[in-house]
């Protein structure tokens, strides 16, 4: 089965970004990622609630939310109202994990739950029931266009194998330096949905680079 593609807006045209999301919508594209960080548990700042908000008027598309943020329960009902359709909390921001599960599965949303590079996925062992989507961060969060951090092919080989053990039905998302040359390959290790930003945004070349990943995954 085809992955999702995830093209993560924090690499759009931010003047302009009504004509990016209608260029994605008609590349086949039924999902964006949106990366919201507080300057505090990364060493960035990105996309707030009325953003989104606004977002959320120009496009049905389905709105996969990275909450790169310390404590999100306090916002998670606000994002919901935003229109977010996915809300990814990291495991390294949420004391109470279980508690802020419970919490975003309370207003209807599916929930995911990131992972740091240095994270181990023995943190979700007693979880994965529970979750819609494991994030595996392929970099470390806070920028795009870095570089992929090789060594989380064996992370996603050791969750892909507990997946089918148990068979869990959660996804399996990548998020940070995937592009047409890596794509293929990390795909078939297992992973359903793939998380892009610079690549696809590169050059103001929307329609390109969407066809290159494309092509290399034979969609
Ligand atoms: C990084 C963000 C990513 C970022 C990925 O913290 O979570 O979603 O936009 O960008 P690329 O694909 O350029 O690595
Ligand atoms: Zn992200």
């Amino acid at each position: 089965m085809n992955p999702t593609i995830n093209p993560s807006i924090l690499s759009a045209n931010f003047c302009n970004i009504e004509k990016d999301i209608k260029i994605l919508e008609k590349n086949s594209i039924t999902s964006i990622h949106i990366d919201v960080m507080d300057g505090n548990f990364v060493p960035n700042i990105a996309f707030g609630i009325d953003q989104i908000r606004a977002i959320r008027e120009i496009t049905e598309m389905k709105f996969d939310i990275h909450l790169m943020i310390n404590d999100p329960d306090k916002f998670i009902e606000r994002f919901v109202d935003a229109g977010a359709d996915n809300i990814t909390v990291h495991a390294e921001a949420c004391p109470h994990l279980y508690r802020t599960i419970e919490l975003i599965k309370k207003y209807g949303v599916s929930v995911g739950i990131a992972l740091n590079p240095a994270t181990s996925i023995e943190s979700l062992r007693y979880l994965y029931k529970l979750i819609d989507k494991v994030l595996i961060m392929t970099v470390e969060p806070g920028f795009g266009g870095q570089n992929f951090i090789e060594e989380m092919k064996n992370k996603l080989k050791d969750l892909v194998t507990i997946k089918e053990k148990y068979n869990y039905n959660f996804s399996i998302q990548v998020d940070g330096g995937i592009s047409k040359d890596n794509v293929e390959e990390i795909v078939k290790l297992g992973v359903t949905d793939v998380v892009i930003g610079s690549s696809i945004f590169k050059n103001n070349e929307i329609e390109k680079n969407l066809k290159e990943i494309y092509s290399a995954l034979k969609m």
